[in-house]
């Protein structure tokens, strides 16, 4: 009974330190199952169009999966690493996408072994933050072609939904 009192007493203090330091690329709102869809769906056009196979994954701001589409004839090496990648983009608060990690995990590099890290990140091109109204909602990690051709069908998803991968300033 005291016990539960003490912690009820907690509660606003944990509210009003909630967001105390947070700017406004730290401010997360949380994908939903259809933006995820309009995500892939472009995503997947573009691939199709370029004639490349791909495997799509889509994460919360969290790293958590919402969506993945294993295109026809995409190399089930690169489930792992679409997946890792969208973790990337997002578990940095998406001011880095897994491109801007590459050089930063290179040996002699501040950030050398991150990608040890978090269970396994993926370190390259591929992997990308979506922002919609300024707010982390989500990260795209797309992993079949080369590290270019997955950049772009990342980005043409994320462009599909009128929403932005370049955190804001
Ligand atoms: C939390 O952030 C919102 C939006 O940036 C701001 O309006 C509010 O004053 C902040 N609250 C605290 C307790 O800092
Ligand atoms: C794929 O998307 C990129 C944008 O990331 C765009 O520049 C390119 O033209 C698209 N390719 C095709 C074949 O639609």
């Amino acid at each position: 009974m005291r016990f539960t009192t003490a912690l009820l007493a907690l509660i606003p203090l944990a509210f009003a330190q909630t967001n105390s330091t947070a700017g406004p690329s730290l401010q997360r709102s949380y994908i939903s199952a259809a933006q995820a869809q309009t995500i892939l769906a472009s995503a997947t056009a573009n691939a199709t169009a370029s004639k490349v196979p791909q495997n799509i994954a889509i994460v919360d701001p969290s790293g958590i999966l919402v969506a993945f589409l294993r295109m026809d004839n995409a190399f089930v090496g690169s489930i792992d690493l679409s997946q890792k990648k969208a973790r990337s983009a997002v578990l940095f608060s998406g001011l880095f996408s897994s491109a801007d990690l590459y050089s930063q995990v290179q040996p002699g590099a501040p950030l050398y072994g991150l990608e040890q890290s978090n269970g396994g990140l993926v370190v390259f091109g591929g992997g990308i933050p979506i922002f919609v109204g300024g707010q982390l909602i989500g990260g795209v990690g797309v992993s079949g072609g080369s590290v270019d051709q997955d950049v772009q069908v990342a980005r043409a998803g994320v462009l599909g939904l009128g929403a932005s991968y370049v955190a804001p300033s």
